[in-house]
């Protein structure tokens, strides 16, 4: 077999258009899983725009048996990994015969096999494992495929587009043929042959036509397709009531497969989803999960116009599509949840996981802009950069042009670019130049360095009051931190939210220097020099700024907010962002002069009594919503706490944070009982952000009076506290839900409760055959809060656990991911075990699945921050990693950024 040597890194200035098309592609597969026989025939034509060459089609992994042009035997050579054809016609008709060993397709891209049925992944690059092609996205040609597969057992055959004939064949085998009417990049393609059954649902667009929706999964999974077939219907109906964008297709088909490297793909009428994304029911599935079905659901829904009607020139421009798409389901689920609190939940944890997984990756080894500039192995790059933060440019133009507008100019995206591939640069052209005289239309090459800058933008502000003057002045400088090369940065556009409060908390109204009227309420200003500065007039007395409401850029906001400010904000922001910030905020700073304190005796308080008293008036408040009041009282995560430090000590951040956690547990205990009381029953089990809000609420409350329990001092000794393990326990045996069963599981866990011993096997016993659930098993015990290095032995026993499985991205995720991605307390170890088995682990997963090997890498991404001993001890490791002979490109590129 060949092998690549050093591989080199593709630039995107090196672009240059294909040296020839393909008009159309006719495959026929004989399914086998031994050996599946592919024959491709295509049209091809030369491209006249660029200078006469060789055509060279992209293989992997493929075994070839015969090449014909034009019906003739011809000469070829294979250079590399690619099938080279010279002195060609300038049409022609291309037949090439491979096969493949989908049996053996452990990687996951491509043709593999997944529980006996056949699935393919082709983006990025898969399709090339399936036959030579010219594997890049903006080659589009037009589809027809023929599936031929033993029937008794591949009953089911789908590819893209409309069935148009089906019949038997000899020997039990039988075949159908899919043509699809749209033009495609490859990476779109998809079949699927199994022993499948599916949910269907007949719908009316407002145009009248009729469509087939399907949802598709194993037999005894059909009871768990309601909520996806639903959030299937939602989406079609809010893509044409929001932007007129309305199915284009007879038939929309999602299968799921519980063998899935990612999230789902949204291949052009036949998407391929992770069952995680698809099956749900009350029993066997959490609210979150609900949610996440639903925003996946949409987002591959809403691809088919933002990614397949409208694709990319190339894989530098990957955030066009996906930024874009993530925007759209971001926009989907806010309008679903309704309420404009509801709405403001659902952004703050989008900005949530931003801030937790994007900044970091914006100021580590891997950083890049959302349109990158070259990299080595593409798989690398669908990342939360090009995702979220690609979604918070989108979201930025919106803000910018306002709703309507950027409705507009999506419309006009679509009459300039429908079936072509185009780039970010034509994306943002489209949206200011259906918004001239906007700031985004007048301010456009600036905005753009969006795309071509990486690293988070530090946006410094502070205020001044003049008694005399009536006026309030902010001064606003931005800067970005240097991230791999790219040493300066120019200034940003940052549009800026801005109110202010007076000292009673009452919006004042805004007038700035020059403006010939107050204008109420809050405003956005938009930002675009190093330094400014902005006069608020005819103000009373000293206001409390409030910047940057509902998250209005991806920056980081520095105001030196004194505590009252902060707990002005807390108790009376119009602007529930804001108002979730300054309690973040409070928290932190606490948590961060705790961590700086020389000495931190065990029991040393970091909460003192503002801050509890602000918790608990957010806790029993009248008013707030109870998903938005689990959100305040969330202390912020190890990691974004982390991120606040220039030197990390993993240990000591977990040791004050479960310190502010007890002491909240405490300090609230009458609180939490009550609110546990009055949460706890939310009624027949609906997925809704009311009754899922009242669950999250009662089910945070449940986890601190555990912790009560399990603790020392006043409130645990007495008898009241030790009941609630006890009541855990029965709410973890009765629950109706999986919610309220996992929250009270959880809440055994976390609490390190004797009772998690007997709750953890029943738990298993229960859904020992529901692998979806047993991830979640594993999930919770990988990511317990660690005590005295308890957590990494259990997760070395899990291992052996019969149910454990390395092969499979889900349970390698629940498992391995969650112990080294998102348990900084034990991972982190003095003794350096953790990154020990992180690099055993990413070897290990590198022989067989280098994408997911390389997702692991990326745990140690920040290990220039760490405090000694772990420093070092994660450098030796990473070392190791990167001296293994054999490494994939994939984690090869990971590691050696992060050596660099
Ligand atoms: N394009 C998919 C999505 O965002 C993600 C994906 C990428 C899936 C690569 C598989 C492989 O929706
Ligand atoms: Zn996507």
């Amino acid at each position: 077999m060949y092998r690549e040597g050093q591989a080199t890194a593709i630039q995107r200035a090196d672009y240059s258009a294909p040296a020839y098309w393909i008009d159309t592609v006719d495959l026929c597969f004989d399914l086998d899983p031994a050996k599946t026989r592919v024959l491709n025939r295509m049209f091809l034509r030369r491209n006249p725009e660029v200078p006469a060459q060789p055509l060279k089609l992209d293989g992997d992994e493929l075994n070839l048996a015969r090449v014909l042009v034009n019906g003739q035997g011809t000469s070829f050579k294979i250079e590399g990994t690619q099938l080279v054809l010279d002195n060609l016609p300038d049409a022609f008709e291309l037949e090439i015969f491979t096969t493949c060993c989908p049996a053996k397709n452990t990687k996951l891209m491509g043709l593999y096999v997944s529980n006996d049925s056949f699935f393919t992944q082709c983006e990025a690059e898969g399709f090339r494992r399936i036959t030579y092609f010219l594997d890049r996205p903006d080659v589009m040609a037009s589809y027809s495929v023929t599936l031929r597969a033993d029937k008794a057992k591949y009953p089911v055959l789908l590819s893209n587009g409309n069935l148009v004939a089906h019949g038997p064949l000899e020997d039990g085998r039988h075949f159908a043929k899919w043509v699809d009417p749209h033009r495609k990049p490859c990476y779109l393609f998809a079949l699927v042959a199994g022993q499948l059954v599916a949910r269907e649902q007949r719908i009316l667009s407002r145009a009248g036509k009729e469509h087939l929706l399907q949802v598709y999964v194993r037999a005894g999974d059909l009871d768990k397709t309601e909520h996806a077939m639903n959030s299937l219907m939602h989406a079609v109906a809010w893509d044409e009531a929001r932007f007129g964008l309305a199915l284009d297709l007879e038939r929309f088909m999602i299968v799921a497969t519980s063998d899935f490297n990612m999230g789902a793909m949204e291949n052009k009428g036949l998407n391929i989803f992770n069952t995680k994304y698809v099956l749900a029911n009350q029993a066997t599935a959490t609210d979150t999960d609900y949610s996440n079905i639903e925003s996946v659901v949409g987002h591959e829904y809403f691809h088919n116009w933002t990614g397949d009607r409208v694709t990319c020139r190339d894989w530098f421009q990957l955030s066009l599509k996906e930024g874009l798409t993530v925007f759209r389901d971001q926009e989907f689920s806010q309008d679903l949840a309704g309420e404009a609190s509801a709405r403001a939940v659902k952004r703050i944890e989008d900005v949530r996981l931003l801030r937790t997984a994007q900044f970091p990756e914006d100021a580590g080894p891997m950083a890049h802009p959302v349109r990158p500039d070259s990299y080595i192995e593409i798989n690398n790059f669908y990342t939360v950069t090009v995702y979220e933060k690609g979604a918070e440019v989108v979201r930025m133009m919106q803000t910018l042009v306002g709703r309507a507008g950027f409705a507009r100019g999506l419309t006009l995206y679509f009459e300039r670019h429908d079936g072509h591939a185009v780039t970010c640069d034509d994306f943002a052209q489209a949206i200011a130049d259906a918004n001239p005289g906007s700031a985004l239309a007048t301010l456009l090459p600036q905005f753009k360095r969006w795309y071509s800058q990486a690293g988070t933008p530090r946006l410094h502000a502070s205020g001044t009051y003049d008694a005399q003057a009536r006026t309030y002045t902010l001064a606003v400088s931005q800067s970005c931190p240097p991230t791999p090369g790219q040493p300066p940065k120019e200034p940003f556009v940052i549009p800026m939210g801005v109110g202010l409060l007076g000292q009673d908390g009452q919006e004042l109204p805004l007038q700035l220097a020059g403006e010939a009227a107050p204008v109420p309420g809050q405003r956005t200003l938009v930002i675009t020099q190093a330094t400014e500065t902005l006069t608020f007039v005819g103000v009373d007395a000293e206001p409390v700024p409030s910047i940057l409401r509902g998250f209005t850029a991806p920056v980081v906001l520095e105001f030196d907010y004194s505590d009252a400010q902060l707990l002005t904000l807390l108790a009376h922001d119009s602007d529930p962002f804001n108002r979730w910030e300054a309690g973040q905020r409070l928290a932190l700073r606490r948590a961060i002069k705790s961590i700086a304190a020389t000495a931190y005796p065990a029991g040393a308080t970091a909460l003192d009594d503002a801050y509890i008293e602000a918790m608990r008036s957010v806790l029993r408040h009248p008013l707030l919503d109870a998903a938005f009041k689990e959100l305040v009282l969330t202390l912020p995560s190890e990691t974004y706490i982390a991120e606040q430090l220039d030197v990390v000590d993993p240990q000591r951040i977990h040791a004050v944070r479960e310190a502010m956690r007890a002491q909240l547990a405490h300090a609230l205990a009458d609180d939490w009982q009550w609110a546990y009381e009055t949460h706890r029953d939310s009624g027949a089990y609906r997925p809704d952000p009311v009754s899922s809000g009242r669950r999250a609420l009662a089910g945070m409350a449940l986890a601190n009076l555990c912790l009560v329990a399990q603790g020392s001092g006043p409130s645990a000794s007495s008898g009241q506290a030790s009941v609630w393990p006890g009541k855990a326990y029965q709410r973890f045996k009765d629950a109706g839900n999986m919610t309220d069963r996992l929250n009270a599981l959880s809440a055994l866990v976390s609490s390190g409760h004797a009772l998690a011993a007997q709750a953890l096997p029943r738990f298993h016993a229960l859904f020992k055959d529901d692998a979806l659930v047993l991830d979640k098993w594993f999930a919770l015990q990988a990511g317990a809060p660690d005590r005295d290095g308890n957590v990494l032995p259990a997760v070395r026993q899990l291992m052996k656990h019969p149910d454990f499985t390395l092969r499979n991205p889900n349970r390698a995720r629940s498992l391995i991911f969650s112990y080294c991605s998102a348990n900084p307390g034990g991972f982190h170890r003095a003794d350096a075990a953790g990154y020990v088995f992180w690099s055993e682990r990413v070897m290990e997963l590198d022989g067989f699945n280098p994408q997911v090997a390389a997702r692991l890498a990326r745990a140690l991404d920040r290990w220039t921050k760490l405090a000694e001993p772990y420093r070092s001890a994660a450098r030796e490791a990473i070392v190791r990693v990167a001296a293994k002979p054999d490494l994939s490109n994939d984690v090869r590129e990971v590691v050696s950024r992060a050596l660099a």
